[in-house]
């Protein structure tokens, strides 16, 4: 994929309600310039998907194909094209996020299911309910060795590439917790006109009361905006408190990954369900 294939690209996933708009495609192919795809029949643009490597973990996304071209191979062979680029890159776990109805369809190509998440969205009404929230404070640039370290020991790899310009952004919002001179917990919020993507956050499993107070203090600087964000399944507690508040649950994705899972046990909301 190159700047002339963004339009294309913008409207074949507008087609799917996406909203994604040319600015997406530009930031995924600075980030992994080789790793996105348009696929062509003969000479025509058919289809599209997007890769990025963190060193042996690579996430897979974006994945469509234009309605009058499916059923005959053409999601598959992106799929596999997307692999093979992957695994040149000696990347050994691709992951991603399927909606339901394709989960059927990645697991003919290898992928096996890991976790199902929530997706919730709407306008914050009000702050989060806590008994004891936990101090976090506002992260910036001086941060980025300390989030990186703590995210890794959740990822399973360096997102450094993903998180230095997410951070950089002063648009955006971010939020950790320290304990005994290390950040133990962060999370991080992609701010535009009026809309916010939460995400990534990665905390200790069983405390909920970390993850709860680091999404309280994001959501003091977004009073009045739409919010999204990805939530696993299994954290009942932080799904409940997000419901109380005013979000709603949109839709369900399943994580899947080929080769072994890379994710380990944390609680985990994505950066974005095309990048992991
Ligand atoms: C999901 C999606 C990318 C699949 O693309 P596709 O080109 O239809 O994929 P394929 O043709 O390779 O495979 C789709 C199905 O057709 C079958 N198929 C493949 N070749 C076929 C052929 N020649 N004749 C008949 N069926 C065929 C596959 O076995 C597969 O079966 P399944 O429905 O049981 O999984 C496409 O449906 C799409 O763009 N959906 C909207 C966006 C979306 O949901 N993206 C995924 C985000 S997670």
């Amino acid at each position: 994929m190159s700047a002339e294939d963004f339009d294309f690209a913008v409207r074949l996933t507008d087609t799917a309600g996406w909203q994604m708009i040319k600015e997406d495609f530009e930031f995924m192919t600075n980030l992994e310039p080789e790793g996105c795809f348009i696929l062509l029949k003969n000479s025509e643009k058919v289809g599209v998907a997007t890769t990025i490597g963190f060193d042996r973990v690579g996430w897979f996304g974006n994945l469509i194909i234009d309605e009058k071209h499916r059923k005959s191979g053409a999601g598959s062979t992106l799929v596999r094209h997307s692999i093979v680029y992957l695994t040149e890159k000696r990347i050994s776990t691709v992951g991603l996020y399927a909606y339901m109805d394709t989960v059927s369809f990645y697991k003919q190509l290898g992928f096996v299911f890991n976790l199902y998440f929530t997706v919730l969205q709407g306008k914050v009404k009000k702050s989060i309910n806590l008994n004891k929230a936990i101090d976090c404070k506002k992260a910036g640039r001086d941060d980025l060795d300390g989030i990186c370290e703590c995210d890794t020991t959740c990822f399973g790899a360096s997102r450094r590439k993903l998180l230095e310009p997410i951070l950089r952004d002063e648009a955006n919002v971010c939020y950790k917790f320290e304990d005994k001179g290390k950040i133990q917990a962060y999370a991080m919020s992609k701010v535009w006109k009026g809309f916010a993507e939460i995400g990534p956050l990665v905390s200790p499993c069983g405390r909920s009361d970390i993850t709860l107070s680091l999404l309280k203090s994001i959501f003091k600087s977004l009073e009045g905006f739409e919010v999204s964000l990805a939530v696993q399944k299994t954290e009942t507690t932080v799904i409940e408190a997000l419901l109380e508040i005013g979000l709603k649950e949109q839709f369900c994705v399943a994580r899947m990954f080929l080769n072994p899972p890379a994710a380990l046990e944390c609680v985990y909301v994505p950066e974005s369900l095309e990048r992991g």
